[in-house]
């Protein structure tokens, strides 16, 4: 296999994001090396997310794209993974007949034997194909990867919640937890590495282990906190109803616990959250950000919602306004609603007319915008303590200061910061450096101030 290159697009969210990292490593453990582009390499894996329609027929066009490619050299290897591949497995090749292999997020690990095996073969490979039991992890410890400052840990896969509306559970199988042993391990490899930062990853944090009994969540932080030489722990996503007590108050007991929560709250209106099967109310939800507040105050609150679900009113959707104004949320990410395939929503009646949940998202962005603006505002004047990720973007402004540079990074609360040092004998600072930097100004999705020298 030596000498071969590899090159891998991904789609969708952090999870597909840390696949792609694994991909790599284990193609790399494999005598494989990452081409510059597609065109110069070997092959080309597309992961893909389904999350939404959009986001299923970026997969596709994509794949359309890369035909040519193929057909330019038609021993270039294509594989299409990801929640695409899962959902609709051998039906991909059917579409697409230009690709070669297919393979699920549960095959990932396999993925150089399942490319050394359609070598072999010479004909369309499909591994897709859910729920044995969780195989054996392999071990793909960092080493070559790309090395961060903030990095991306997988601690639990799939989902077993089933929301209405959510084709996850239908692609990524039963929840499945990782064993503490080899989420510290990778952690503190990690560390090794360079990186300051981890950002632990599951689509429902809060029942991690659950199965297992490895948890409670809150035990595995506390165990992570104690990593030496990691200084941040974000983590990604809670799901309301299971946001324990000891959850909340670990935000006040850890010190490296970021301040910053992403608590998904879908809908404003108790009629749409059970229709939505989201299993906790308005009345709920809002008791729990109380309970966040109470243990820091000031801790970061963002949130995912969904405008547009079958059967949502201009009343529900109100609901869903008032809910914004009452949290006042640090940042949000909304979506129009779409049928996906095999979900229990796909069959609610009535569907909200395109253009209406068009209105709807516009509404509720132009709302929160205002909320992000007066936020951000709030903190001009303020010192933050500032995780370097990199260099910024060059400013025109700054050309001919001498010594003068411009960094980026995030505050705790996991906002953007830009910021310039001040000059010619000013410190020069380093990825994974924390800083103190005073903000000066405030935008719609970051902010920027100076480097604090004092
Ligand atoms: N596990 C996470 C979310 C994963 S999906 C959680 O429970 O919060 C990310 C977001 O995509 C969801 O929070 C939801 O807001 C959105 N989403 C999921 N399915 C969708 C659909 N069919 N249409 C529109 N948005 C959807
Ligand atoms: Fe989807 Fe709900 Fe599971 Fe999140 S908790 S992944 S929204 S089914
Ligand atoms: Fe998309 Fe799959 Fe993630 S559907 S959001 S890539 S779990």
């Amino acid at each position: 296999m030596d000498g071969k290159s590899f090159y891998i697009y991904t789609f969708g969210c952090q999870m597909n994001a840390y696949d792609a990292e694994r991909i790599a490593r284990f193609l790399r453990g494999r005598g494989w090396s990452a081409a510059p582009s597609a065109e110069a390499a070997d092959l080309v894996v597309v992961n893909t997310c389904s999350v939404r329609a959009k986001a299923e027929q970026k997969a596709w066009s994509l794949l359309g794209r890369l035909e040519p490619l193929k057909r330019g050299r038609p021993e270039r290897l294509l594989a299409v993974g990801g929640c695409v591949a899962e959902q609709e497995g051998g039906r991909i090749l059917e579409r697409a007949p230009h690709v070669d292999l297919v393979f699920g997020p549960r095959a990932v690990e396999r993925l150089p034997e399942l490319v050394e095996k359609r070598l072999r073969e010479r004909k369309p490979l499909v591994a897709v194909g859910t729920d044995e039991e969780s195989p054996p992890e392999a071990e793909a410890l960092p080493g070559e990867g790309p090395a961060g400052v903030s990095r991306y840990v997988t601690i639990m896969q799939g989902c077993d919640n089933f929301c209405a509306y959510c084709v996850v559970p239908h692609v990524r199988g039963r929840e499945r937890s990782r064993p503490p042993d080899r989420i510290l391990a990778e952690i503190q490899a990690y560390v090794a590495e360079g990186a300051r930062e981890v950002v632990l990853l599951g689509q429902n944090v809060n029942s991690y282990g659950a199965k297992e009994g490895w948890g409670p969540f809150p035990r595995l932080l506390a165990a992570v906190n104690e990593i030496e030489g990691l200084r941040r722990i974000r983590f990604t996503t809670s799901h309301p109803k299971d946001l324990t007590d000891e959850l909340a108050t670990a935000f006040g007991r850890l010190e490296k616990l970021c301040p910053h929560i992403h608590l998904p709250v879908q809908s404003g209106s108790d009629r749409v959250l059970a229709a939505m099967n989201r299993r906790y109310s308005r009345r709920h939800y809002l008791d729990k950000v109380a309970r966040l507040r109470d243990s820091l105050p000031g801790i970061a609150v963002t949130t995912d919602l969904i405008v547009g679900f079958p059967g949502e009113t201009e009343e529900d959707f109100e609901a869903t306004l008032r809910l914004l104004a009452e949290v006042r949320f640090d940042g949000v990410f909304a979506f129009m609603y779409s049928d996906r395939p095999n979900v229990a929503a796909a069959g609610l009646a009535p569907k909200v007319p395109p253009p209406e949940k068009r209105r709807r998202l516009q509404v509720l962005l132009r709302m929160q915008e205002e909320i992000t603006a007066a936020i951000h505002r709030a903190l001009v004047g303020t010192r933050q303590e500032v995780l370097v990720e990199g260099p910024g973007r060059p400013l025109r402004s700054l050309e001919g200061k001498e010594g003068v540079s411009r960094w980026t990074g995030r505050t705790p609360g996991n906002k953007i910061v830009h910021f310039e040092t001040g000059g010619p004998r000013g410190k020069i600072p380093r990825p994974g450096d924390v800083v103190v930097v005073r903000i000066t100004q405030a935008h719609a999705h970051s902010l920027s101030g100076l480097l604090d020298e004092s």
